[in-house]
């Protein structure tokens, strides 16, 4: 009879520690249900955003900012990574049009060939806000607004220091640039920007011209061709800092002193840039600013509330010099 006792009430504890973990499980079940997100109708904003990749450090500054902006502003956010192919975002952008997202966001890698995805996008009645890059199409009712930079303007401005520290040259001055990747917004306008200033000195030649695809690896291989193919170059012109990082090393495997043997000029200004032109081993930066996270999650408000948004808005951005460089640094955010 004791025994017999004994026996059920083992049973009745292993019964209640069994339901108390069943219990647990949906519990913890449920809480990563609601962390998982999905659209909802619960007046809480999602936004489906197609990222280029993480080929540079201003691509991952953005990034953060966008992840950290959505979070703050109360936007569940859907991100996905492109790793640098169209074809990776026109299919992010399908799924988040399936998911009946209420904004879509991205940063197309090239500027052509959006229309039949935008239009897509439109016909489902979900408004497309384009950041960081714009796209060519004709029909500009195909997206809300464009967020980011003037990428002629920061080519331009590249120019316009080299024309003003070249202008006593009395000889050619061998320029080669690396480019970011083909067809991509940055790339075409930087390029256009810096050839339209150059031409003010007809001194200054661009002698080689290659896409390294906005990479540390593609600067560096790209300029070690450069190296073996042309006995003088005057001066490098990265569309950005990270190509410029990568090329330093082949230049200086190459033996030549980087911003004294060879003049550099990059874009951007994120910190290990700074600190290359702190360091005397770039000359000049344009700056690109990569935090548009707040005003990207400010205008998705706007945009799902129906009110008019300007049909472009740029950030506002400056250059530096090697001593500028050293000021701005104990402070610069990424
Ligand atoms: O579109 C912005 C450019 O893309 C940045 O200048 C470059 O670093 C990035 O990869």
């Amino acid at each position: 009879m004791g025994k017999m006792r004994t026996q059920s009430v083992r049973w009745r504890a292993v019964a209640v520690l069994a339901s108390a973990l069943l219990v647990g499980g949906v519990a913890a079940c449920g809480n990563s249900d609601t962390g998982g997100g999905g659209s909802k109708d619960d007046g809480k904003i999602t936004m489906g955003f197609s990222q280029v990749g993480a080929e540079s450090g201003w691509r991952t500054a953005n990034t953060t900012s966008i992840k950290e902006s959505a979070t703050a502003a109360g936007i569940e956010l859907k991100f996905d990574d492109a790793q640098q192919k169209q074809e990776n975002q026109i299919k992010a952008i399908r799924n988040y049009i399936q998911q009946k997202v209420d904004v879509i966001a991205f940063s197309p890698v090239v500027e052509s060939g959006w229309d039949t995805v935008l239009k897509e996008a439109k016909d489902a009645g979900i408004p497309v806000i384009l950041t960081d890059r714009s796209v060519d199409s004709a029909d500009k009712t195909l997206y809300k607004t464009f967020l980011g930079s003037d990428f002629v303007k920061e080519g331009r401005l590249a120019g316009e220091w080299l024309v003003e520290q070249k202008k006593t040259a009395s000889g050619p001055v061998n320029i080669v640039e690396l480019q970011g990747n083909t067809g991509a917004a940055p790339a075409n306008d930087r390029k256009k920007g810096f050839g339209e200033a150059i031409a003010a000195n007809p001194n200054l030649k661009i002698i080689a011209s290659q896409p390294g695809d906005f990479t540390r690896a593609g600067g560096k291989q790209v300029m070690e061709q450069f190296l073996k193919a042309n006995p003088k170059i005057d001066v490098l012109f990265a569309h950005n800092d990270d190509m410029g990082l990568g090329a330093l090393e082949a230049i200086t495997a190459a033996g030549k002193v980087p911003g004294k043997d060879i003049t550099i000029i990059t874009v951007d200004a994120v910190k290990d840039g700074m600190q290359a032109l702190a360091d005397g081993k770039f000359n000049f930066i344009a700056e690109c600013s990569p935090l548009l996270g707040p005003q990207l999650m400010d205008l998705a408000k706007k945009v799902h509330a129906g009110e008019t948004v300007p049909a472009r808005i740029e950030t506002e951005e400056t250059t530096f010099t090697q001593e500028q460089a050293k000021e701005a640094l104990p402070n610069r955010k990424y």
